[in-house]
C-alpha cells in the first residue's frame, strides 16, 4: 500500500484535503491525523473492519483497547453508557482537549474498540485538522497513537511514516504537534477518579474540579491486569537500556563524563545546560531543551529518543524534568522508558 502524504496548515486546513482524507476514511481506511498531542491513527468508529485494520497496522495487540474521538457531544451516542456527573464538570473545563475519560460503554459498541471492557475513553481533541476530519467524516473516529507497537508515540508526520508507510492509507501532515505527550486519561468508573495515564492536563488542574483524584503509578505485568493495558512499564523504551540519574546538574554531569570514558556508544538525553559538556566530552547527545520548562522539555520528548534510537549506542542516560504540570508527564514517561532504573547520585 502507498502511504500517501496529505499537507494541510494545522489551523486552517484546505476542506478539499480534508474531504479526500474523509472519503479513505468513509470507505473503510486509515488515516494518520494530528492531534494537540501526538499522531494519532483514525478509522471509523462504526467499521469493524476499520478498527481492526488500525490493530493490524500498528501491530498492536487486541488486549489494549482504544480512544474514540468525537468533534462534538451528539457524536457520544451509540458510544458511551450512563454518563456520572463527573464528566459534565471535566467536559465543560477541559474539552476539546487533551484529556480522555473512561466511561461506561454503550452496548451496541463494537466490542474490539474497548477490548472487550466494559468503559470505553473518550476524547474531544482541541486540533483544527483532527475536528475537520472527524465532522467531514461524519464518524466518531478510533484512533491509538500512530506508531508501531512499542516505539514511543510520533510528534510529526516523519516519526509516523518511519514506522507505518506502506501500512497505512495516508498521514494528514501539519508539521509538529503542540504539546507532544499524549493525553491524560481519567477513569470516572470509580470513586475518586482515578488517572491511570498522568499526560497533557495536569493532575492538580484536575484535582482544581474533582476536589479528590488519585494517581494511579506506573506497573509493571500482566497487561490485561493493568488497568490501562498500554500503559506497562516497557512501553516507551528506546532500544538502548535507559538510565535516570537523580541529583543536581553537575554532580549528574560529573558522573556521565566519568561513565562515557568506559563506554564510548553511550548516549545521554541531556538538557540545554548539559550542552557544552556533552560536546567538550564527546559524548553524542539529544537535548530536551530547558530542565525546568517542562512544556518544552514534553514537545522535545518522543523526537529526542527516536534520536537517539537512530543511533547505534548501547546505553542512554538522562535526568528528570523540574517542576509541576506537563513535567509530570514527562517524568512518567522517563520512568517508563527507563522501566524503572534509577540511581540517586548523593552529594560527596
Ligand atoms: O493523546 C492521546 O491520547 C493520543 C491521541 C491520538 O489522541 N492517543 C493515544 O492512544 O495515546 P493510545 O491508544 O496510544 O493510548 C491510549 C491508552 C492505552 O494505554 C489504552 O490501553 C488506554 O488508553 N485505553 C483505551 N481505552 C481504554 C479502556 N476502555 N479501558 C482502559 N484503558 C483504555
Ligand atoms: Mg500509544
Amino acid at each position: 500500500m502507498n502511504s500517501e502524504r496529505i499537507v494541510v496548515s494545522a489551523t486552517h486546513p484546505d476542506p478539499v484535503a480534508i474531504a479526500h482524507a474523509a472519503a479513505i476514511i468513509r470507505r473503510g481506511g486509515v488515516v494518520a491525523m494530528p492531534t494537540e498531542t501526538v499522531y494519532g491513527l483514525a478509522g471509523d468508529a462504526r467499521n469493524p473492519q476499520a478498527v481492526q485494520a488500525i490493530f493490524t497496522a500498528k501491530g498492536r495487540p487486541a488486549n489494549d483497547p482504544l480512544i474514540v474521538h468525537i468533534a462534538d457531544y451528539a457524536q457520544l451516542v451509540g458510544v458511551v453508557g450512563q454518563l456520572p456527573t463527573t464528566f459534565a464538570l471535566l467536559s465543560e473545563a477541559f474539552w476539546p482537549g487533551p484529556l480522555t475519560m473512561l466511561v461506561p460503554k454503550h452496548p451496541d459498541l463494537d466490542p474490539a474498540i474497548t477490548a472487550g471492557r466494559e468503559s470505553v475513553a473518550v476524547r474531544m481533541p482541541r486540533h483544527a485538522v483532527a475536528l475537520a476530519l472527524i465532522r467531514a467524516s461524519d464518524c466518531p473516529l478510533v484512533a491509538p497513537s500512530a506508531n508501531l507497537f512499542s516505539r514511543p508515540s510520533p510528534t510529526n508526520a516523519d516519526h509516523v511514516l518511519n514506522d507505518l508507510a506502506g501500512r497505512i492509507d495516508a498521514v494528514l501532515d501539519a508539521g509538529s504537534t503542540s504539546i507532544g505527550v499524549e493525553s491524560t486519561i481519567i477513569d470516572l468508573t470509580c470513586t475518586p477518579p482515578r488517572i491511570l495515564r498522568q499526560g497533557g492536563v495536569p493532575a492538580e488542574q484536575l484535582a482544581t474540579v474533582l476536589g479528590d483524584v488519585t494517581v494511579h503509578t506506573a506497573v509493571v505485568g500482566d497487561s490485561d491486569a493493568a488497568p490501562a493495558p498500554g500503559m506497562l512499564l516497557k512501553h516507551y523504551s528506546p532500544r538502548a537500556p535507559v538510565t535516570i540519574f537523580r541529583g543536581t546538574t553537575p554532580t549528574i554531569q560529573t558522573h556521565i563524563v566519568t561513565m562515557s570514558q568506559q563506554n564510548p556508544t553511550l548516549a545521554w538525553l541531556c538538557y540545554d545546560d548539559d550542552v557544552a559538556v556533552a560536546t567538550q566530552a564527546q559524548i553524542p547527545y539529544a537535548t530536551l531543551g530547558a530542565r525546568d520548562n517542562g512544556a518544552m522539555v514534553a514537545t522535545r520528548l518522543f523526537a529526542a529518543i527516536r534520536e537517539l534510537d537512530a543511533l547505534a549506542v548501547t546505553q542512554i542516560v538522562t535526568s528528570e524534568p523540574l517542576g509541576g504540570g506537563v513535567a509530570a508527564a514527562v517524568r512518567d514517561r522517563v520512568f517508563r522508558a527507563a522501566e524503572g532504573r534509577v540511581v540517586t547520585l548523593s552529594l560527596v
